[in-house]
C-alpha cells in the first residue's frame, strides 16, 4: 500500500491498468489497496476512464528530507530515525523501546496515530499524512532533577525549529503548548521511564497541526489552528519535522550543562499569557490569578491576592480567563 500511496501522492489520476503494471499486481489487488487507503481517511477519487487520484496530493514524510535539516552535531546525537506509517502512538512505540534498554537518540515519526495521546489523558487527533507526530528518547543521569524545566525547554526548541521556516506569532502556553492567536498549533507530552533518582529516559512526544482537515474539527475539544498558513514558501512536513528534531537534539545534547536557564529568556519572550488573568486546573481544584511568567526551574508564577505562588507538575493545566 505504501508504494501505491507514494504514486498517488502526486495528486494526478493513474489508471488501474497503469498502477497494476507498475506494481506488478492485478487490478483487483489495486482496488483492494485503494480500499485500505480510503480506510485511512484519505479520500481517493475514482473516475471512469481516468483512474484513481488523491485530490490535492499528499506530502508524505521522507527520511532523506528530514535528515537534510540536521546539523552535524544533531547527526551525531541521532542514533535511529524510524519512519512509521500507522502506529497507536509514537510515544508508546518509543516507550516500549526505552523499556527494553537504553534507547537514547531514538526518533520516531508516524504518518498516523490511531491512539494519539495528549496531556491529562486526552486524545490527540492524528489523521494520516497531514500533521506531524514524533517522539524522541533521551537518557539522563541524575534522575528527575536533571530534567527540571525540560518540557518548557522543548517548547522553545520547537519554536526555534519553526522559525527557520519564517513562522512568526506562535506563542507558548505554560507548560508547553504552542499557540497561534490563542489556538493550539502544537502540544508536547513528556513521559519518564526508569529511576527517578538515577538513570532515567525521557520520551518526548511532539504533535504539530500542520494541515489538519476541517472534517476533524468536531473531534478536537479545544480551539486549534494549522501551521501551514504561517509557513513562508514551499515547505514540506519533512523539512519542518527535520528542523524540530535538529533543535530538540541540540537542546538535549546540552541540557545536562545548561538546563532550563539556557531557554528561560526565550520562553518568557513568547509567553502567551504573561500578565493576564488565568485559571489553573488541577486534579480536584482550580485557582485564579494573574500569570507572571516562570521561575528558573520552569515553575509557573501565579499572582494571587498580591502574592506570587509557584506551580509545577504535569497534571496542571492553564486557561486564559476572558
Ligand atoms: C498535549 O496534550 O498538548 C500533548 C500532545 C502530544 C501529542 C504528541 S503526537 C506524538 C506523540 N505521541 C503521542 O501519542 N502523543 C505525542
Amino acid at each position: 500500500m505504501n508504494k501505491l500511496l507514494t504514486i498517488l501522492s502526486d495528486g494526478e489520476y493513474h489508471s488501474g491498468e497503469e498502477l497494476g503494471k507498475f506494481l506488478g499486481i492485478s487490478r483487483t489487488a489495486i482496488w483492494k489497496q485503494i480500499q485500505k487507503i480510503d480506510a485511512l481517511g484519505l479520500a481517493v477519487e475514482s473516475q471512469k476512464g481516468c483512474g484513481y487520484r488523491i485530490a490535492g496530493g499528499l506530502d508524505l514524510l521522507v527520511q532523506e528530507l528530514i535528515r537534510n535539516q540536521l546539523s552535524a552535531t544533531a547527526q551525531e546525537l541521532l542514533v535511529n530515525l524510524d519512519l512509521e506509517s500507522s502506529v497507536t502512538s509514537t510515544n508508546e512505540l518509543a516507550r516500549r523501546q526505552a523499556e527494553n534498554g537504553d534507547a537514547s537518540g531514538l526518533v520516531v515519526f508516524a504518518e498516523q496515530q490511531t491512539c494519539g495521546r495528549g496531556r491529562r489523558g486526552r486524545q490527540w487527533v492524528s489523521p494520516y499524512g497531514c500533521n506531524l507526530y514524533l517522539s524522541l528518547v533521551w537518557g539522563f543521569e541524575g534522575g528527575v532533577q536533571a530534567i527540571e524545566g525540560l518540557s518548557l525547554a522543548v517548547g522553545v526548541a520547537v519554536l526555534r525549529g519553526l522559525k527557520r521556516w519564517g513562522v512568526e506569532g506562535v506563542e507558548l502556553k505554560w507548560p508547553n503548548d504552542l499557540l497561534w492567536q490563542k489556538r493550539k498549533v502544537g502540544g508536547i507530552l513528556l513521559e519518564v521511564i526508569g529511576d527517578p533518582s538515577g538513570f532515567c529516559q525521557v520520551v518526548i512526544g511532539i504533535g504539530i497541526n500542520v494541515g489538519m482537515p476541517d472534517k476533524y474539527s468536531q473531534s478536537i475539544d479545544q480551539g486549534w489552528a494549522n501551521l501551514n498558513h504561517l509557513l513562508v514558501g514551499n515547505v514540506g512536513r519533512s523539512d519542518i519535522g527535520g528542523s524540530i528534531v535538529d533543535e530538540v537534539l541540540l537542546l538535549l545534547g546540552n541540557y545536562h550543562e545548561e538546563g532550563f536557564s539556557g531557554c528561560r529568556e526565550e520562553w518568557l519572550e513568547h509567553d502567551a499569557y504573561v500578565d493576564s488573568p488565568v485559571k489553573l486546573l488541577m486534579m480536584n481544584k482550580s485557582m485564579k490569578g494573574i500569570a507572571r511568567g516562570v521561575d528558573e526551574s520552569g515553575g509557573l508564577k501565579l499572582e494571587v491576592d498580591g502574592e506570587i505562588q509557584i506551580f509545577s507538575g504535569g497534571e496542571i493545566s492553564l486557561r486564559g480567563v476572558a
